[in-house]
């Protein structure tokens, strides 16, 4: 009782001097001292030690006439008796808070923290000590990052408006209030209304066909944590690939997806095979717009796609291994903070190359491994000039700092060369035990850097006495030296090719009897073709590379991948021809893998500059805020630009 007194006076005050004093120093620096003992993820406000959520409900109505999700977050808690509720929200309005089951609810107080301008706000709830069930109403607005709106033109079909979230690593919180931090797992369920033409899906059990009315079901029995949880509202049909496997995508585009993805079922069989059951049920995919600003997101059930991976030839389906990879590594066991982010990334990079071996033999799957491998180099060198040397650890220290800065390839490429090099020392099939049970112990767990040490010693290292210098890996800077090291024959042979064009000879030319020895685009795999593109100078004669687009069309062959590592290329050396190519990509694309790059070789000359500038103006309205807020710092570093609006 008294505890009670004592609580609701000092809520009172904070009220009080929240909403009338905003400005003075000591009221802020009262907040402010309570938000900042509250941070314990370092990302995260809530107080889930205290009192955390275990299920979500979800009451959604996602009107399209405003791009505005309207909803209620019903969390069901789990409380050691506190009388304080803590979430995160970011460019959210709080219309009411009640505590209470549906239908017996009462309205309770609130306060909203100070906003950061990276984590946003504490959303501070005051309950009962028994309180179990509160109930958050709440709008999204037009600063919501998550979600990304699309007007029917900036779809492939042109015909019909589009949504979708994108949740990873801190975005959850700016559409559904949360405690947004990956340590705390809970199951969901949704009911959402959507407009009755469209379609609308989540990472979760979706109906099995379209409704009549617009309204849809879904639940997500499995916990997650809540950066997982993601919806689409589109024109959306469905095409199924196999037993438990199937592709959402615009009716436009689906005959090429079912026939891009034709490999999946092997590969879900495969990856069962390596590292067991897969403990999700279903595998679908969804084939976004082309504003999805990443390749692939592994949302539960419902992996997040970028139609760039629909090639028209299979060759970028190593996306989709990743992707399936993390429903073991990042799903299933998942990074306890975003300080221990290879953990999801580097496990899902060895599995995914673990999988594609299966499928299309080592040699493919090591020219897939040797391409991220010399992309990691280039990073880690530029990451131990800068400010932050630090970051080329596997263990990070993000704390102040956007998760985002720490998402680099170190914590991919590093970390898998890391359990390659494990492998490589133990032998694959100790070291596949050690990883199936690895999956198997921290099933539905978060777990840090640390634990999985700690198992790796006791379980691997220890009982088989073998050295290995597991620290160095994981808390040293840059490359430990026992760095296992990969070579293909079949890229010494691209590399002689290149070698020999860049040299000025003709590579083109042969002989009339041997023609079909001709060098065209379909005698080597993407892989080696970056590899080829990779070794020739950093920059050449614009007409020697336009000769080569003469042959083999680079610039406008729709692989992706390909085209991007042509279009920095060329920038770099001049060759402005390509320009209408590459303008139609960046008005087309909005996946960052290809922009940053891209835009951060514009942004080296004064008037590739200003063409660049020019056509973002245009391109970033189809691009997502993760994509346009990265861009906008490149091209404008010294404004303060990444939350200006569109
Ligand atoms: N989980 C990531 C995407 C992500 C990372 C979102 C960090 C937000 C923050 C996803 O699995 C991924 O890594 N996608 C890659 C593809 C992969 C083959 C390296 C991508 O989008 O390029
Ligand atoms: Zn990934």
């Amino acid at each position: 009782m008294k505890n009670n007194i004592i609580y609701y006076f000092l809520f009172c005050l904070l009220t009080f001097l929240v909403s009338c004093n905003e400005d003075s120093e000591t009221d802020e620096s009262f907040i402010h001292k309570i938000d900042k003992t509250l941070l314990k993820d370092g990302h995260s406000y809530s107080n889930v030690n205290q009192i955390r959520t275990k299920h979500i409900h979800l009451d959604l109505d996602v009107n399209f006439d405003n791009k505005t999700i309207y909803g209620i977050a019903r969390h069901e808690m789990v409380n050691t008796g506190v009388d304080t509720a803590i979430f995160d929200i970011k460019a959210l309005e709080i219309q009411k808070i009640t505590l209470g089951k549906k239908g017996s609810e009462s309205e309770t107080d609130f306060i909203i923290g100070e906003n950061d301008k990276l984590l946003g706000q504490p959303l501070l709830v005051k309950i009962k000590k028994d309180t179990k069930f509160i109930n958050i109403y709440y709008k999204t607005t037009d600063k919501t990052e998550a979600l990304d709106w699309l007007d029917p033109k900036l779809t492939i079909g042109k015909q019909f408006p589009f949504m979708y979230s994108q949740g990873e690593a801190i975005l959850t919180r700016s559409w559904i209030p949360v405690q947004d931090l990956p340590s705390n797992r809970i199951t969901y369920s949704a009911d959402v209304k959507i407009p009755s033409n469209l379609r609308a899906i989540m990472s979760a059990e979706n109906p099995i066909s379209k409704s009549e009315d617009g309204l849809y079901h879904f639940e997500m029995k499995q916990p997650i944590p809540c950066y997982l949880i993601a919806i689409a509202v589109g024109n959306l049909e469905y095409r199924r690939l196999g037993e438990k496997c199937g592709v959402y995508t615009e009716p436009e585009l689906i005959l090429k997806c079912a026939y891009e993805f034709v490999d999946i079922p092997k590969m879900i069989k495969a990856a069962e095979k390596i590292y067991g059951k897969y403990q999700w049920e279903r595998y679908d995919m969804v084939v976004l717009p082309y504003s999805f600003p990443f390749g692939g997101m592994e949302n539960p059930r419902l992996t997040f796609v970028n139609p760039t991976l629909i090639a028209g030839d299979r060759s970028l389906v190593s996306v989709i291994a990743h992707e399936l990879a993390h429903s073991w590594s990042g799903n299933l066991v998942t990074n306890a903070s975003w300080d221990d982010f290879w953990l999801n990334e580097g496990f899902t990079v060895y599995f995914e190359n673990r999988i594609m071996e299966e499928i299309y033999g080592k040699e493919t799957a090591d020219m897939l491994a040797i391409v991220e491998f010399q992309e990691m180099e280039n990073e880690l060198k530029t990451i131990s000039k800068g400010k932050h040397p630090e970051d080329t650890k596997l263990k990070l220290k993000l704390e102040g700092r956007s998760p985002d800065e720490g998402m680099t390839l170190i914590g991919y490429v590093k970390g898998a060369f890391f359990l390659k090099t494990l492998e490589e020392k133990v032998g694959r099939e100790l070291f596949d035990k050690f990883i199936k049970s690895y999956f198997k112990k921290y099933s539905f767990k978060s777990i840090t850097t640390e634990r999985f040490e700690a198992y790796l010693n006791l379980k691997l290292l220890v009982p088989n006495k073998i050295l290995f210098n597991t620290k160095e890996w994981l808390y040293a800077e840059g490359l430990p030296k026992n760095c296992i090291k990969l070579e293909s024959e079949r890229f010494k042979e691209v590399q002689k090719l290149a070698d020999r064009f860049a040299a000025g000879e003709d590579i083109f030319k042969v002989k009339k009897k041997k023609k079909k020895n001709k060098i065209t685009r379909e005698k080597f795999i993407t892989q080696e073709w970056l590899e080829f593109i990779r070794r020739l100078p950093s920059k050449m004669e614009p007409e020697r590379l336009a000769y080569l687009d003469e042959n083999l069309n680079f610039k406008g062959c729709g692989n992706s991948e390909i085209m991007t590592e042509w279009y920095i290329l060329g920038i770099n050396s001049g060759y402005k021809s390509i320009r209408p190519d590459l303008k139609r990509f960046l008005y087309k694309v909005g996946r960052r893998k290809y922009l940053e790059p891209i835009y951060e070789a514009l942004s080296k000359n004064k008037d590739d500059l200003i063409w660049g500038k020019k056509v973002f103006l245009k391109a970033k309205l189809g691009y997502h805020f993760i994509s346009y807020s990265t861009i906008e710092e490149i091209l404008y570093p010294s404004e303060e630009s990444a939350y200006s609006s569109r």
